[in-house]
């Protein structure tokens, strides 16, 4: 992130609809030029939050500010005519061809007829839609990824220098939407503006976010590079809720006696050194808390002699470049990642192996990382 002031700031921000608290006091800043997903279960206020940058909500507590400056200060149409907003569903004006679409906007800054004609053009371009075949067609006669590319170059006419998107991919297909999701990249990297990219899809957010905010229930849960939101979520919800297919969670106990372990019920359980163990400092002996680790962090090793660790193979679901399988341990089902040469068959015996450098641990209580 550059030194100078961010973008966009949320500062303890608070918004209800009727009795509903929405959004319960959420902080959040955009660096100039930095893209930051905004990620989190439907209904957790996504929407509401991108609406009170662009005013069209009003927050009830707290302060917005778009290039430094107080949005409340600021004629909401202005305001608008300065960020560029694609919506989920585009946008677009049925009645209008593509060309009426995207100069229409540019109309509304007062730009003469020959420039508008031309930034269409060149903005048609840019979105990959040849502006001779598209120009004269109306949405309708355009597919779904046609018609958000629309939206997207209408977005971009007036150069705004900052960017709410809403998850502006979620009604494509899923080729499709990669294929959007690496043009919307590229086009990020060469237009440099500032965005808030909202989504519920982890994949959009970790590649697209240079930041990712997760967020549920009004609340902001962890702000992190995605990278750091992987490998050391700070709860247990932004742990279940980031990784394909999600992290394993399991409710256990330490035991010391005869050497360090953790237990997940009588005969399941593992040996960890002590390295694992003195991470683990704040949890007494006996203590309970959740033990968290990734599919792709556990093995299954055949002929493993270790009564404890024998998991049965339940699920094999081969997906091609790797194999998620479903186990059982003790009475709990675990998912495993495999790659591709995976060789067992449903109710075979097998031994867990699960890379101690890669362990979580979660309150059980509250839900926040203990190590
Ligand atoms: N105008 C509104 N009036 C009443 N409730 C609303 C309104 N807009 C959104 N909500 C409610 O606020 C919550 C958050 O909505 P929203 O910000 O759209 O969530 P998201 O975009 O994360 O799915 C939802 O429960 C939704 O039903
Ligand atoms: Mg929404």
């Amino acid at each position: 992130m550059s030194d100078s002031a961010p973008a966009i700031e949320l500062e303890d921000v608070r918004k209800s609809f009727g009795q509903r608290r929405v959004l319960d006091g959420v902080s959040l800043s955009v660096g100039a030029a930095e893209t930051v997903a905004l990620i989190g279960p439907s209904g957790c206020g996504k929407t509401t939050a991108l609406k009170l940058v662009n005013r069209l909500l009003d927050a009830d507590a707290g302060t917005v500010r778009v290039l430094g400056r107080d949005v409340r200060g600021e004629d909401p149409v202005a305001l608008r005519r300065r960020l560029g907003y694609v919506i989920q569903e585009g946008g677009l004006f049925p009645h209008w061809t593509v060309r009426q679409n995207v100069e229409t906007v540019a109309k509304l800054v007062g730009w003469d007829p020959e420039r508008r004609r031309r930034r269409a053009e060149e903005l048609l371009e840019m979105v990959n839609l040849a502006p001779a075949e598209f120009g004269p067609r109306r949405p309708r006669q355009l597919s779904g990824g046609q018609r958000q590319r629309v939206a997207v170059g209408r977005a971009i006419v007036r150069h705004p220098q900052v960017f709410l998107f809403d998850e502006p991919l979620s009604n494509l297909d899923a080729k499709l939407r990669v294929q959007m999701r690496v043009e919307l990249k590229r086009l990020h990297e060469r237009l440099e503006t500032t965005a808030i990219y909202v989504t519920h899809d982890q994949v959009e957010a970790m590649t697209l976010g240079s930041r990712v905010v997760v967020m549920r229930d009004g609340w902001v849960q962890q702000v992190g590079d995605p990278m750091e939101i992987y490998t050391r979520p700070q709860n247990r919800f932004v742990a279940g809720f980031i990784g394909h297919p999600p992290m394993n969670l399991l409710p256990g106990a330490i035991r010391s006696d005869p050497a360090p372990s953790v237990s997940f019920g009588e005969g399941v359980g593992f040996r960890i050194t002590k390295a694992a163990r003195d991470r683990m400092g704040d949890i007494r002996e006996g203590g309970r808390f959740v033990l968290g680790f990734r599919p792709e962090h556990a093995r299954l090793r055949k002929d493993g002699a270790d009564r404890e660790r024998s998991v049965r193979l339940d699920l094999i679901e081969p997906m091609g470049s790797e194999v998620w399988l479903e186990v059982v341990w003790g009475d709990r089902g675990l998912r495993v990642k495999v790659p591709a040469d995976f060789d067992g068959t449903v109710g075979q015996e097998f031994e867990l192996e699960i890379d101690e450098s890669r362990l979580h641990f979660f309150d059980p209580g509250g839900g926040g990382r203990i190590a």
